[in-house]
């Protein structure tokens, strides 16, 4: 069954000492250069569709597509995921859908109604034969220095995961998998200055919950060759800057299984569309710009899978 849940992958991960990579798709060529790219590196999957990316592509239409995927490659284990489930109504819809596994994000919510719309979702997805499984939130994601701005640095860690909350939250709520906030944020624009993330939280998590899946959101490293690519055909995006892969690697290090990517496809994606545009003013044929783009995705997910030590992993996690 090729269609898999999170659990055995995320054992495998965390014995292994590496993380599965969670690619969010919108569209065909998306799909399809992420497939290329775990195909080439035999790499488990996590393919992950937004509320956004249900609404953009007809979920009936995305849902196709990733059935067509999976039916294609059964050597490949992929999980289909919810990202940010913000209501049980939606999770439940996608799960009648036929994902794998979905996350509720309650991380705004007070941690009494957090742990009870978590434990809501928990117990319907667990319920379910074959089980499903669920990811929640703990703390509120955001760069550290975009909270310093205003707020005193006490404040700042008000933002990030509380490790004396962790154990309380796991029991109470029954989730399969935690994402935490060290200090990441989503899009291009994650740091002013220097990147930097609240590591030592993810110890300190970790003592908390020896071998418990952790989950990094806002994990794109926004590679600047990609932003000069963009900016040299038009764009413009100074100052973009994201989650160095030396963090990443230290993260995974100390434990985190699941590793959230989005906008660095986006920058692939969008980086080499400008460049066909401007180089060949003259090119009209969708497939001239989306064909080298699909592959851009496939060579930046390639890279990502090494990085996060998947590679050749496939086989072990079916
Ligand atoms: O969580 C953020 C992901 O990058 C999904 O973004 O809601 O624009 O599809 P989206
Ligand atoms: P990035 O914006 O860093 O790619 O994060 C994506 C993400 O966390 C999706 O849930
Ligand atoms: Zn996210």
């Amino acid at each position: 069954m090729p269609l898999v849940n999170t659990q055995k992958m995320f054992k495998q991960a965390y014995d292994g000492g590496f993380a599965i990579g969670a690619f969010n798709v919108n569209n065909m060529e998306l799909l399809q250069g992420i497939m290329d790219a775990v195909v080439a590196e035999q790499a488990p999957l996590i393919l992950q569709i937004s509320k956004g990316a249900r609404q953009y592509a007809n979920i009936r239409y995305l849902k196709a597509l990733i059935d067509v995927a999976i039916a294609e490659h059964p050597e490949i284990p992929i999980v289909v995921h919810c990202d940010h489930g913000d209501s049980f109504d939606l999770c439940q819809q996608c799960i009648a859908d036929g994902y794998s596994s979905v996350m509720i994000d309650a991380s705004h919510d007070p941690l009494e109604e957090n742990i009870r719309k978590s434990k809501q979702v928990a117990d319907y997805a667990h319920a379910r034969d074959p089980y499903v499984c669920v990811e929640a939130e703990l703390g509120m994601l955001g760069g550290i220095e975009e909270h310093v701005v205003g707020v005193s640095a006490e404040d700042v860690e008000k933002f990030l995961t509380d490790p004396d909350d962790v154990e309380e939250f796991v029991t109470k709520s029954g989730v399969d998998s935690l994402a935490v906030a060290i200090g990441t944020s989503h899009g291009a624009y994650k740091f002013k200055h220097v990147p930097k993330l609240a590591l030592d939280r993810v110890q300190q998590i970790m003592d908390r919950l020896p071998g418990f899946p952790l989950v990094m959101h806002g994990s794109s490293s926004v590679p600047q060759d990609l932003i000069a690519q963009v900016n040299k055909y038009g764009g413009k995006m100074p100052g973009a800057m994201g989650v160095p892969e030396a963090a990443i690697t230290e993260a995974v290090k100390l434990g985190v299984c699941k590793v959230n990517i989005d906008t660095d496809l986006r920058l692939a994606m969008t980086a080499k569309i400008r460049e066909v545009y401007a180089t060949e003013p003259a090119e009209f044929d969708p497939r001239k710009y989306l064909g080298p783009a699909r592959s851009a995705v496939t060579e930046l997910v390639r890279r990502k899978l090494r990085v996060l030590g998947c590679n050749g992993k496939a086989a072990q996690c079916l």
